[in-house]
């Protein structure tokens, strides 16, 4: 764990630089814009450790897969958003010696970022050899207003000389991925204009032929003056520069406005896209530096107007929770249904920028509660496209009949992880997808969304589970062998829990859509049926019979559903007794040992009675957190939001509070050891989930929205914003009172710890 960053409510702040900490500050104070993002890199060149990170949304390549022994239904490549062009690049010279924060002497050094505006900001002087002294300031942004382009501000001041400044504004397309499988470069060059204070790149993906440009415009200021200078042009393959040299004297001030815009034909026809980008620069130029940060601040403003989370009486605590809503608020904007969220977001290679089923079970709560309400949407719509690519995945396993298997891992639908284990067993992320249009319809009410969208991801869901169950002669009842829960510490197990507890929900939920529509959208639904060839009184017909004769494991003598058959055959000794040294056990035990262990990743039975709750008592709900509880090491970034949930609503705010902490700065304090990868996004929206569903008791029940608050020790109180069918609430909950504000004129009844109001 680290602890070098200030605490401060809307900012986070680096004093003084870590330069061995490098990598984690550059995740830590990425920015994004939902279309783009990269990493707080900096502008000027450096050597020491670096992670260079700029993806563009969408923009993959599919590298193909890397693995030991070939399995069939491997699928041929891991998709990756790659890294793309540097266009924040702007390296500077004195008198011939490069500015390079790894071979200096650095003072004064500041790197801000302000949840509040969305900006990058950095300060520092720095002495070169020659014991020159350079002062820097520089601010950065990309527009949430128009999320092609981005723009610095970028000063330099000579403190004590008067000398020769080169200054070299760039755009380098000869980058890399660091986790290329086979260390392939991805990028061909295809088009080049660099002409002045103006230029541009265009360069194509391998293989996917995405096509993108990348640009860059400045301008010049001396002493806050317009200044023009004189400029050359330097241009190689994929790499463009313009830079200039002034003499400058003792304090003067150079000030650049660098100006950058990347397209991609994501989003712009391919033939026209080097005109379009040149569009765009030239009118972000025209519209100035401070009135594209004014709109840009406007528009965050009001983003955090609907999705703030105020704590009083804990910094940390407020810094920890803007963090994770201010990044999920970069990474997704819900405005196109192609695209999702991937573990890492924009802040780095892992994972490659694909969607796990972490969307739906993590993130998806927050969007639905805090945005529009077309933004959760278009995350279902998103895997509604995908539907016809998952019954191919299907397909590819065996399964016929328009049988529909969600990828584990996908950018375009198709399936990209190859671990076995995962890839085929890990099946539980369909009952993810099939909550998720639950949780939405229960949110918003538009149940027509069934009519719309969701049946028919349904139906080829519920054909998937009545295909993978078999029937066990021997037990009499349908099980569900060789699956892998979400504790991902056990693999190729039967009869899990969780999944054979989600195999039977989206069963009944489906009857109960099929019922729905039969009364309410009896064309629409007589169409869907033809569409899909729905044989429904055959198919519902083994559909009940495996809902009602569905096994689950369960201990009599302790009353509790078991996490999978042969659970209790463990040596059952709690996590607190492995020895601190050997912890995580994920980076200290062999696979072997950890398989054979009773310790759980993250929250695996415990996953079902967050999510199914109100089947259950309070009481039957504690006795499973007490058993699995002590044996969960909370190895996934996923796991401590479920427990902080759980544990708030079984009476337990101490153990709450701790779960919490893991979550709400995992990333701020490197608790994990592995936030230089970048940082984890989708847990985020479980952090979120922890303070509101877990503190804040907020539910959404017989369509009324509840709220059971409590105040942990240390708070002083707290609120949060949520939209409920479009009105919009404030929750403040304070020492001795709770406040529900109804902010729009819409009527809403709420139930506050049990009470109608
Ligand atoms: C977790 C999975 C998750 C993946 C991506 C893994 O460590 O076990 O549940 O989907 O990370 O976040």
């Amino acid at each position: 764990m680290k602890n070098y960053l200030i605490h401060d409510e809307w900012k986070i702040i680096e004093e003084g630089f870590h330069p061995q900490y490098n990598k984690i500050s550059e995740s830590i104070f990425s920015l994004g814009n939902g279309r783009k993002g990269g990493r707080g890199n900096f502008e000027e060149k450096y050597s020491g450790q670096t992670l260079q990170g700029n993806y563009i949304a969408g923009v993959y390549y599919p590298d193909k897969t890397r693995v030991g022994w070939w399995k069939n239904g491997y699928p041929e490549y891991f998709a990756k958003v790659l890294n793309a062009a540097n266009w924040i690049g702007i390296n500077v010279k004195v008198d011939g010696e490069e500015l390079d924060l790894a071979h200096m002497i650095i003072e004064s050094f500041q790197r801000v970022l302000n949840m509040k505006e969305g900006t990058l900001s950095r300060s520092f002087v720095a002495s070169f050899k020659s014991g020159k002294q350079l002062k820097v300031t520089s601010l950065r942004f990309l527009s949430i207003v128009t999320p092609e382009v981005g723009a610095i501000r970028y000063t330099v001041q000579p403190l004590n000389f008067s000398g020769k400044i080169k200054v070299t504004p760039f755009v380098d397309f000869d980058v890399i991925n660091e986790d290329s499988n086979y260390d392939e470069k991805f990028w061909v060059g295809e088009y080049l204009e660099n002409l002045g204070n103006e230029g541009y790149l265009t360069a194509h993906t391998k293989k996917t032929k995405f096509l993108v440009c990348s640009g860059m415009k400045y301008n010049v200021l001396l002493d806050g003056k317009e200044h023009a200078v004189h400029i050359e042009n330097e241009s190689r393959e994929k790499y463009i520069e313009s830079s200039f040299t002034l003499d400058l004297k003792q304090k003067q001030e150079i000030t650049l406005f660098k100006y950058g815009v990347n397209t991609s034909s994501e989003y712009f026809n391919k033939s026209r896209l080097a005109y379009e980008s040149k569009e765009i620069l030239n009118e972000a130029f025209e519209t100035g530096f401070e009135a594209l940060l004014g709109e840009h601040k406007e528009t965050w403003a009001r983003k955090w107007e609907t999705s703030d989370i105020k704590i009083k009486g804990d910094v940390a605590a407020q810094q920890g929770i803007r963090f994770n809503i201010f990044q999920l608020n970069q990474t997704y904007t819900g405005d196109d249904e192609r695209l999702n969220i991937g573990p890492k977001g924009f802040t780095g290679e892992k994972y490659g920028g694909s969607t796990y089923w972490d969307t739906e079970a993590y993130c998806f709560p927050f969007y639905l509660a805090t945005a529009p309400q077309k933004v959760a949407k278009n995350l279902l719509v998103y895997r509604y496209k995908h539907l016809e690519k998952a019954i191919e995945n299907a397909q590819k396993l065996g399964f016929t009949g328009g049988a529909a298997l969600y990828p584990m891992v996908t950018i375009n639908g198709e399936e990209c992880h190859n671990e076995w284990e995962i890839t085929f067993e890990e099946i539980h992320r369909n009952g993810a997808i099939a909550y998720a249009i639950h949780d939405y319809i229960r949110h918003t009410g538009d149940k027509d969304y069934l009519a719309e969208y969701g049946f028919e991801v349904l139906l080829a869901m519920s054909r998937f589970w009545s295909q993978r169950v078999n029937w066990s002669a021997q037990k009499k009842q349908f099980v569900l062998l060789g699956v892998t829960g979400p504790n991902e510490y056990e693999n190729n197990v039967n009869n899990n829990f969780h999944t054979s507890n989600m195999a039977v929900w989206t069963l009944k939920y489906t009857l109960e859509a099929i019922d729905f529509l039969k009364k309410n959208h009896t064309e629409r639904y007589a169409a869907l049926c033809k569409k899909a060839s729905f044989d429904e009184a055959n198919e519902t017909s083994r559909w009940k019979e495996i809902v009602e004769n569905m096994y689950l494991p369960w201990d009599e003598e302790r009353q509790i559903y078991l996490q999978q058959d042969g659970f209790l055959d463990k040596d059952l000794t709690p996590a607190s007794e492995i020895n601190p040294a050997e912890r995580p056990i994920s980076q200290h035990w062999s696979w072997d040992r950890i398989l054979r262990s009773p310790y759980i990743k993250q929250a695996d039975t415990l996953q079902s009675l967050f999510w199914f709750e109100e089947r259950y008592e309070t009481e039957f709900i504690a006795r499973h957190f007490d058993f699995y509880e002590p044996l969960t090491v909370h190895e996934s970034s996923l796991s401590s939001c479920v427990h902080t949930v759980l544990a708030a609503k079984i009476g337990r705010p101490e153990k709450a509070y701790e779960m919490y902490l893991r979550t709400s700065r995992l990333d701020l304090d490197d608790y994990n050891n592995d936030t230089e990868d970048g940082l984890h996004i989708t847990s985020m929206g479980g952090t979120w989930m922890a303070v509101v569903m877990g503190f804040g008791g907020m539910r959404v029940s017989g369509g009324k929205l509840t709220f059971n608050p409590i105040l942990p020790d240390g708070w002083t109180g707290y609120s949060f914003m949520i939209r409920f069918r479009g009105a919009l609430l404030k929750v403040n909950v304070n020492k001795d009172n709770v406040e529900v504000i109804n902010e729009s004129p819409i009527k809403v009844e709420v139930l506050l710890n049990g009470k109608e109001i």
